[in-house]
């Protein structure tokens, strides 16, 4: 099967009553942890790439990599998704490329730091929804800014400082006909969110489901939701790591969450904590060490585990086989049939 729609996933997910980790990826070992966790736990799988990880991987590595994912686990639906498109012409190049749902994340301007007007934010959504949506390709946008800032991107704000609100998430839904809507309610991207297991004063779940009250139809997307587990955190730091104590979001929060609406749940921190604890343990163990392989197996391993256990948790796993993966021109006729109507 092709690399499929989002938006079909996430219909899925919302009838099934259950929600879809979007994990974020850069290299091979990333794509291939993903995809074995996919298979153990037979789930439909989101991969996503930032901006940074097109960079790194020139574009054209990670696309052929998805492709080989594609072809070497023919049952699980997979989606390559563009995470924090930063403008119009990113989605743009995204979509060009092969990417079957982009994320334009007009809550902060093109430079990816200063939070942008309502209005600007409305337009440059609608733009992409226009571009992708003929073409069968899912669109996420964002209201209200997340905190934190990971590889420049991100208004370096605490979590707390530009929340969604609810009224005005519903009216940037009904101007721009998008997808999926990531919403600000107190998280950060990164290791550091919270300085101590969050209350109701720090993750506002409630604003979440006040959104999902006045929303009930859309796919909410729930970004910085990482759970910075503290076992992960040990192992980076008993092998000469210096990470200070953190929290992230609880598991049982976001599971509240899909209770109330969350289709998509976006982690990376995890799996860069697994990953990086991984290849300390084997540096300090086995310093005599210097075959890549020696380190990035075990690391690919660490993250496959995290992977696997996010998807029972969120409820994916089972479900791989639900459904027969739709081509991105049915998705077209769709979108083309909702509007005329
Ligand atoms: O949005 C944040 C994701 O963790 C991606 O991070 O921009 O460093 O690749 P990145
Ligand atoms: P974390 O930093 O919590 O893993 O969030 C990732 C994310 O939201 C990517 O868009
Ligand atoms: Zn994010």
């Amino acid at each position: 099967m092709p690399l499929v729609s989002m938006r079909q996933l996430l219909d899925e997910a919302a009838k099934g009553g259950y929600g879809v980790g979007a994990f974020n990826v850069n290299n091979m070992e990333q794509i291939q942890a993903i995809m074995e966790a996919a298979r153990e736990t037979k789930s439909p799988v989101i991969v996503q790439a930032s901006r940074g990880a097109r960079q790194y991987s020139q574009d054209k590595y990670l696309y052929h990599l998805m492709l080989a994912a594609n072809e070497l686990y023919p049952e699980i639906p997979l989606v390559l998704h563009l995470d924090h498109g930063n403008s119009v012409e990113t989605c743009k190049s995204a979509i060009e490329l092969g990417f079957t749902s982009v994320m334009m994340d007009g809550s902060l301007m093109p430079d990816g730091k200063t939070p942008s007007s309502f209005d600007y934010n409305v337009q440059a959504t609608r733009e992409v929804v226009a571009m992708a949506h003929p073409k069968g390709v899912t669109v996420e946008g964002e209201i209200g800014c997340l905190g934190g800032i990971e590889d420049g991107h991100g208004a370096g704000l605490d979590g707390l400082s530009h929340l969604t609100d609810p009224a005005q998430a519903a009216e940037f839904v009904k101007l721009t006909g998008l997808d999926a809507l990531a919403i600000a309610i107190g998280t950060s991207h990164g290791a550091y969110k919270f300085a101590k297991k969050p209350t109701g004063e720090t993750l506002k779940m409630d604003r979440l489901i006040e959104i999902h009250k006045l929303l009930p139809q859309t796919h909410l997307v729930m970004h910085g939701s990482s759970s910075v587990p503290k076992d992960l955190q040990d192992i980076i730091n008993q092998y000469g790591g210096k990470l200070k104590p953190t929290w992230g979001v609880p598991v049982e929060e976001i599971q509240l969450g899909i209770k109330n609406g969350v289709r998509k749940i976006n982690v990376d921190t995890d799996n860069r904590l697994a990953i990086t604890g991984a290849i300390r343990k084997v540096f300090f163990e086995k310093p005599e060490e210097f075959d890549p392989r020696s380190y990035l197996k075990p690391a690919r391993e660490a993250m496959k585990k995290v992977v696997a256990l996010r998807m029972t948790q969120f409820g994916q796993a089972g479900h791989a086989e639900d459904y027969a993966p739709l081509p991105l021109s049915v998705m077209a006729a769709r979108y083309e049939q909702k509007r005329a109507a």
